[in-house]
């Protein structure tokens, strides 16, 4: 999102910042063949067999657009499935003037869509006709989700606003060539951010975690901001916390622990605070602490209560990417989206049991934690979170390993992890298991006070981001090492600026955001470049944001969908037989949907409804092949 997360800095310690930028060759790693890094590939529902043609992308690029609507290549179909206000379930129909209230909210889609997931139905089958879309709804702009916007400022537009964020999880079903919401369904749930969740893993109880509402530190209310996804091999969501400071006050005096997780005296805007006051953070400290985490649902329950995976630190978590080691225990990656944050690896204690899910059922809730460190040659090293070791000791804050995890950032600074150019999504190749992930800009790189460039982070200001891929050594997930190196430095590689000039093969973008390799092998890049960079002459600014399709043995990419105006793609997920994909696209309209601006929300998009209809509406959106081949070929 454009609106606050790319306005702050929390990380005021000095870490080293590494040399010149050193590409160092990056031997790739042979293909597991049947072991437990292939099994984890897909998960369930997972790969069809991996296509073996010379080049994995096969279709004609589309051109760059300034055009209010959703552009595929020749060959491909876009329909909308599922936009904000559409019944979950059997809920209640979208009011084009957004009239609906809270309560109606709370069993219709919510807003801005992002990550999202297919699960397979029923349960561990292949199925790629019938199955669960699990998503998170990132946030709000209460300039569109109310009639009359903002002002006046009601505990009902409060309450509306908190059923628009989340998660959902929606039952769809192909009926020949086009696909629907299944209406009513008995999996149709929607996850709000006063939804119960059960607190697992080392924080569960701690005293940093208690509240007066919550003196056992066991039940939070709630998820929100929840940006990216993750999926397990057993079948769960992944929802990850992202800029959860932005919902919170504090008036008084911040104190260290919520001024590294930015929190601020007027907060992002959202104004929960004036009619929940557990969002005032100078009353309510521990709160906070109570958001930020990773949080583990069950699709195939509707039933099932959400549990916060402490172990996996709290971060403004962007995403939690997860692959198996050899030796069956689970591994997650995950970044934190703020400029000079850091990347987290989590390993677990226990292994996957492919034949018992309840068995893996809280795998997530212990296990080490580490920070990523960049090194200049290429290598790079996992740095463990862990109570005891390398200072993390009770004199530097640390009492226990629950306050490793609350004060993850705090406790990566401590022990020098590389400050990255905003983290956003990772991805594992479905074969070899290497692992891309995106750094999508930093306009502070460089500048008088902050750190300078290095060699993960080459590019003084970094307009346009860059894409790192690794392998982990001995071609273990669990490995404490690794070897890493530049995929791409996007932007047009026209542009006479060094610092913004791209070395892209093909199809110029800029600020990748979403990444995620398909089941064939195809690597998937969304661009979220801000609607005020947008347009501002750069190449690369032409035209909305968009996705794109890179085969990483050419490098060749190719631009595969133009978004609506104002928006940003944001999440991407197949069905196991690579024929039907799922994108989401976010804020259709921005700026004039933005939060605070009620006037007049479709004035840049009326995208999907079209004109006269109301408003903007973020949506998901459904891509066929005509001739009904996997997408992409
Ligand atoms: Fe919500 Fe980092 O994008
Ligand atoms: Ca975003
Ligand atoms: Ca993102
Ligand atoms: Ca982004």
């Amino acid at each position: 999102m454009s609106f606050f997360d790319d306005d702050g800095v929390s990380n005021p310690s000095g870490n080293d910042a590494f040399g010149e930028l050193v590409e160092q060759g990056l031997k790739r790693r042979s293909i597991l063949k049947g072991g437990l890094g292939a099994a984890a590939a897909g998960f369930i529902g997972g790969p069809q067999a991996l296509a073996q043609s010379a080049s994995l992308v096969g279709f004609g690029s589309v051109a760059t657009t300034s055009e209010d609507q959703v552009i595929v290549p020749p060959g491909y179909a876009a329909e909308v499935l599922y936009a904000w206000g559409d019944p979950v379930s059997d809920g209640p129909q979208w009011e084009p003037g957004a009239g609906n209230s809270a309560a109606e909210q709370e069993r219709q889609a919510g807003m801005h869509h992002d990550g999202i997931h297919f699960f397979p139905l029923p349960y561990r089958s292949n199925s790629s006709a019938r199955g669960l879309l699990a998503m998170n709804h990132e946030y709000t702009d209460d300039g569109l989700l109310h009639i009359g916007g903002m002002e006046p400022w009601t505990a009902e537009k409060v309450r509306k606003s908190q059923a628009a964020h989340g998660v959902s999880v929606v039952e769809v079903a192909r009926d020949g060539d086009s696909w629907r919401v299944v209406r009513p369904s008995a999996y149709g749930r929607r996850i709000t951010a006063y939804t119960p969740m059960r607190v697992g893993g080392p924080a569960a109880g701690h005293p940093l975690l208690r509240t007066a509402q919550d003196p056992a530190g066991a039940t939070v209310l709630g998820t929100f901001n929840n940006c990216a996804m993750g999926y397990t091999p057993w079948g769960t969501y992944l929802a990850c916390e992202e800029n959860f400071n932005g919902y919170f006050v504090n008036a008084g005096s911040i104190p260290a622990d919520q001024a590294r997780y930015g929190v601020s005296a007027a907060g992002a805007g959202y104004r929960w605070h004036e009619h929940d006051a557990r969002f005032d953070g100078r009353s309510h400290p521990n709160e906070l602490n109570r958001h930020g985490w990773v949080v583990e649902i069950d699709p195939y329950d509707v039933n099932s209560t959400p549990v916060k995976r402490t172990a996996l630190g709290r971060i403004k978590h962007e995403g939690a990417t997860v692959t198996l080691a050899r030796d069956g225990r689970v591994v997650v990656y995950m970044g934190d989206d703020e400029r000079f944050e850091y990347v987290y690896k989590f390993v677990s204690t226990g292994r996957f049991d492919a034949a018992d899910r309840v068995a893996n059922s809280n795998l997530l809730d212990s296990g080490t934690l580490y920070a990523g460190r960049f090194n200049a040659d290429g290598s790079g090293n996992w740095l463990p979170l862990v109570h005891g070791q390398g200072g993390l000791d009770a004199a530097a804050g640390f009492p226990d390993q629950g306050s490793v995890v609350v004060r993850a950032r705090q406790a990566a600074d401590k022990l020098g992890a590389t400050k990255m150019d905003r983290p956003e999504w990772i991805t594992v190749h479905p074969t070899n298991g290497e692992v891309f992930m995106t750094l999508t800009n930093n306009s502070q790189r460089g500048d008088t006070g902050r750190p300078g460039t290095d060699a993960a982070n080459p590019r003084k200001t970094n307009t346009f981001g860059h894409i790192l891929r690794w392998s982990e050594n001995g071609n273990d997930a669990a490995a404490t090492g690794f070897k890493w190196k530049i995929f791409v430095l996007a932007g047009d590689p026209r542009n006479t600026d060094a610092n913004k000039k791209g070395n892209i093969k093909g199809d110029t973008y800029g600020s990748p955001d979403g990444v995620w390799f398909d089941y064939r092998g195809v690597l998937w890049i969304q661009t979220d470049i801000s609607t005020s960079t947008l347009g501002t002459g750069d190449y690369v600014n032409i035209g909305n944001n968009m996705m794109l399709a890179a085969d990483i043995g050419s490098g060749q990419t190719r631009r595969f969908l133009s978004g609506p105006k104002g928006c940003e793609i944001t999440g991407v997920i197949t069905t196991p037989d690579s024929r039907t994909m799922f994108v989401n696209i976010q804020h259709p309209g921005e700026p004039s949907s933005e939060r605070n601006v009620p006037s007049n929300p479709a004035a840049i998009s009326s995208w999907p409804d079209g004109p006269g209809i109301g408003r903007p509406r973020s949506a998901t959106v459904v891509i066929t092949k005509d001739d009904g081949g996997q997408i992409g070929t």
